[in-house]
């Protein structure tokens, strides 16, 4: 995927009727910005069918997007919330928090709401920072790294944190959530895409089980805790499993691909580095402009509840729609000149978190974690430089990277006391 400019060669290159939306290769490999420019310009309502039967409504302008993710009374979650789960019902419909619509959604997400926000959160920084650092140890030396492959770990520390999940555990947490995130990325697939989910959701499900074990009748203020005990232990034991694994995924499947694609855009456009170490105070605009322009949760799903008149045309009584984030994101309708990355963007409403009842819970979590990562870097790095080619993940839920080489530059005083 080219997150750069999209030129009127690219949008001319563009067959509609040839794009495969829900082809997960089509994101790594080719142009989907391209196609949404061509979508938000010519077709809001664009209709996808597969091969096999199922298809499913594009929507691709900003506020037609707010619209289908904000709206449950025209819009529902509890048919699935992923383009993967396309005409398959999901199981944890009414839930699991992302697939329930309020008021259940509601009465499900307040008790969260407190431990993922302001002071809930701040007994949980300290291993933030720490894991921010141990993501940026390897850089001073000057030789190449992977930034996309060490972010993996970051967003552990906020959810293994917030879920108080041993450290030890971490590392197979994060490939079992990536393989659930990416079942058909080369990096993840075992066996097959079909293979790997099951494989993926297995484990996932067994470990959140086990633990949810471990934890009976001990004490504790964590979030995993908080749901067992949820209006005096009304959650069964599946809907613990579920929703913690719907956090787990939240975190570990977004977070890192921000970092990885923010970097690669500070390298692609260093006065914006430079104007960012020039200005520290810029740091939390640089990480909202991050999100923008990376737009790492790409696709939500959503059912029609009636039909519904949209974007010039009209979504019929059940059928699906996918919302794409990160073309909502570079409509130019809301953002000025879209394809720039810009820390000086001024009113960035950007919806890289979503709209609407479902807005991410782990938005603040999330920002506090970049911030920090971005104020370590300035405090420590001139510049990154490319090592290599990005690789980027074959997925059509997230759009991210598999890897990203680069070098970074100490700051001339860490040269100097490194030496
Ligand atoms: C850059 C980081 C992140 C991005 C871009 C992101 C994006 C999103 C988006 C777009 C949604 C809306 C889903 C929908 O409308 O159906 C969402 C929901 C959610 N996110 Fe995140 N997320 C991020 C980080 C996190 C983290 C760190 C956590 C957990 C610690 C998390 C947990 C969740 C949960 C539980 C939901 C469901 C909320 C609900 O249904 O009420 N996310 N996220």
């Amino acid at each position: 995927m080219k997150l750069a400019r999209v030129t009127a060669a690219d949008m001319a290159a563009v067959d509609l009727s040839q794009i495969d939306l829900f082809d997960a290769a089509y994101h790594a490999e080719g142009d989907p910005h391209a196609a949404w420019a061509v979508m938000r310009e010519r077709a809001p309502l664009h209709l996808s069918r597969l091969p096999d039967g199922r298809s499913f409504f594009n929507v691709t302008r900003y506020h037609d997007a707010c619209r289908v993710l904000g709206d449950h009374r025209e819009f529902t979650s509890e048919r699935g919330s992923l383009l993967g789960q396309l005409g398959h019902d999901d199981a944890a419909a009414g839930r699991m928090l992302v697939a329930t619509d309020p008021p259940r959604h509601s009465e499900l997400r307040r008790p969260l709401n407190k431990m993922f926000t302001g002071r809930g959160l701040a007994r949980s920084e300290d291993r933030i920072r720490t894991a921010v650092r141990s993501l940026l140890a390897p850089a001073p030396g000057g030789d190449a790294w992977d930034i996309a492959q060490r972010a993996t770990m970051l967003p552990m520390a906020i959810a293994g944190a917030l879920m108080d999940l041993p450290e030890p555990h971490w590392a197979d947490l994060v490939r079992w959530t990536g393989m659930a995130a990416a079942p058909q990325d080369p990096v993840f697939m075992i066996r097959n895409p079909h293979a790997t989910l099951a494989i993926a959701h297995h484990q996932l499900f067994e470990y959140f089980a086990t633990q949810y074990e471990a934890r009976k009748d001990t004490e504790g203020d964590d979030a995993f805790r908080l749901l067992m005990t949820m209006r005096d232990g009304e959650l069964t034991r599946e809907e613990v499993v579920v929703n913690c694994y719907s956090l787990l995924l939240g975190a570990n499947a977004t977070t890192p691909h921000t970092v990885a694609g923010t970097v690669l855009a500070l390298m692609e456009n260093p006065e914006q580095f430079r104007a960012v170490r020039e200005n520290p105070e810029l740091v939390p605009a640089l990480v909202e402009e991050g999100l923008r322009w990376t737009s790492p949760a790409s696709s939500f799903l959503r059912y029609a509840v009636e039909d519904v008149e949209i974007a010039g045309g009209v979504v019929p009584k059940g059928e699906a729609v996918a919302v794409w984030v990160g073309s909502a994101n570079r409509d130019a309708e809301v953002f000025a000149d879209p394809y720039r990355f810009d820390v000086r963007r001024a009113d960035n409403r950007h919806i890289a978190f979503g709209y609407g009842a479902h807005y991410c819970l782990g938005a603040t979590v999330a920002r506090l974690t970049l911030r920090m990562l971005f104020e370590e870097v300035l405090d420590r790095f001139e510049e990154f430089v490319p090592a290599g080619e990005p690789s980027h993940l074959t997925s059509n839920f997230v759009a991210g990277f598999t890897s990203l080489p680069i070098r970074a530059v100490p700051r001339r005083s860490e040269a100097v006391a490194g030496t």
